[in-house]
C-alpha cells in the first residue's frame, strides 16, 4: 500500500505566519506539523510515501525530509502547483500509485490515542480487499467540517461538506484509506463550485458503490487540524502536555518506524546524534538503548 501526504494548500488562516513559511513546516510544540502525518502513516504500516507541495515549499520538505531512509521509508515528491483540491492528489500522483491502493493523510491533520493503530491497520488491510475507509471523530462544531452520518452497525448513511444543519456530530478527518481503484475514481470526479477536485465527493463517489467504510475514533483520542492560530496552539499544548506527564514522544517518527521495524537502534542512534542534545535527540538515544518501552 502506498500512502501520499498533502502540504500543499495557501494556509490563509495562518496568516501572517505563514505569508513566507509553510503552514506543515510550522512546529506542533518540539516537531514539525508534517512529522505527525508522517508518523501516521508509518503507524500504518506504510513504507512507500509521497509528499505533494506547492513548488515554493517543496524544496523545504526534502530538505527536511530528504529520502525517507532516516524513517524506513521511501519519499517521493511532487508539486501541486495551485491548491485545486484534496482529491487531486491522487491525479496528481497517479503514475506513481500505479494501480495500487492509497492511503492520503493532510499535512495539517494529527491523531493521537489508544486504538488508532489496530484502527489504521484494520483500514490499510480493507484497502486491499477494494474497500475505502474514512475516520469520524465527534466534534461539538460539526458544521465546520465534512460530516459523516452513521447507522447503529457503523455504517455510513450520507456525507455532507459544511452543512449548515449537520445530521450527526461526526467530522470527517483528513485521513483516508482507498483501493486500487482511486486514481480512476479521482479521474472521474468534476471541480465543485469552488473549482476544487473535493474529497468529499470522492468518498461520495465510494458511498454511491457501496465500498466505503468508516472507522470512528473513540473518548480519550484527540484529532487536530491544526489550521487555525487556536488549534495550531491547542495542538502543540497537548503534545507538550502528553510528552511531559508521560516521558513518551507523540507523533515521533522515528519511533513510529522503530516499533514497527522499519528501522533498527543504530538507525535511531545516529539520528539521536544528529539532533545533538535536544531532548528530542535524547529520546531517540533513550529509546535506541531499550528504555521508554
Ligand atoms: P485547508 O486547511 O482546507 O486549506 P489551506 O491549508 O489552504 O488553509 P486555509 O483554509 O487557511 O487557506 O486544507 C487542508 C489540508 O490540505 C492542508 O494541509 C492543505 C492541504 N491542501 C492541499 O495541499 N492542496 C489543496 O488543493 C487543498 C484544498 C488543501
Amino acid at each position: 500500500m502506498k500512502g501520499i501526504i498533502l502540504a500543499g494548500g495557501s494556509g490563509t488562516r495562518l496568516h501572517p505566519m505563514t505569508l513566507a513559511a509553510s503552514k506543515q513546516l510550522l512546529p506542533v510544540y518540539d516537531k514539525p506539523m508534517v512529522y505527525y502525518p508522517l508518523g501516521t502513516l508509518i503507524l500504518a504500516g506504510i513504507r512507500d510515501i509521497m509528499l505533494i507541495s506547492t513548488p515554493h515549499d517543496l524544496p523545504m520538505f526534502r530538505r527536511l525530509l530528504g529520502d525517507g531512509s532516516q524513517f524506513g521509508v521511501t519519499l517521493t515528491y511532487a508539486e501541486q502547483p495551485r491548491p485545486d483540491g484534496i482529491a487531486q492528489a491522487f491525479v496528481i500522483a497517479a503514475d506513481w500509485i500505479g494501480g495500487q491502493p492509497c492511503a492520503l493523510a493532510l499535512g495539517d491533520n494529527i491523531v493521537f490515542g489508544a486504538g488508532i493503530p489496530e484502527q489504521l491497520q484494520a483500514a490499510s488491510k480493507r484497502a486491499e480487499t477494494g474497500l475505502a475507509t474514512i475516520f469520524g471523530y465527534r466534534v461539538g462544531d460539526p458544521e465546520r467540517y465534512g460530516v459523516a452520518e452513521f447507522d447503529a452497525q457503523d455504517r455510513v448513511l450520507s456525507l455532507e461538506e459544511k452543512p449548515a444543519h449537520p445530521k450527526s456530530d461526526w467530522a470527517v478527518i483528513g485521513l483516508y484509506f482507498y483501493d486500487a481503484r482511486v486514481t480512476d475514481m479521482a479521474r472521474a470526479l468534476v471541480p465543485s463550485a469552488r473549482g476544487e477536485l473535493e474529497i468529499t465527493d470522492l468518498n461520495k463517489a465510494y458511498l454511491a458503490d457501496g465500498t466505503l467504510a468508516s472507522e470512528r475514533f473513540g473518548r480519550g483520542c484527540a484529532w487536530f487540524d491544526a489550521g487555525t492560530p487556536a488549534s495550531l496552539l491547542q495542538a502543540a499544548q497537548f503534545v507538550q502536555t502528553v510528552q511531559d506527564r508521560q516521558s513518551v514522544q507523540v507523533g515521533c517518527p522515528e519511533e513510529i518506524a522503530f516499533r514497527m521495524g522499519f528501522i533498527d537502534a543504530e538507525a535511531l542512534r545516529t539520528q539521536a546524534r544528529a539532533l545533538g542534545k535536544t531532548s528530542y535527540g535524547k529520546y531517540l538515544a533513550d529509546l535506541a538503548d531499550g528504555r521508554h518501552a
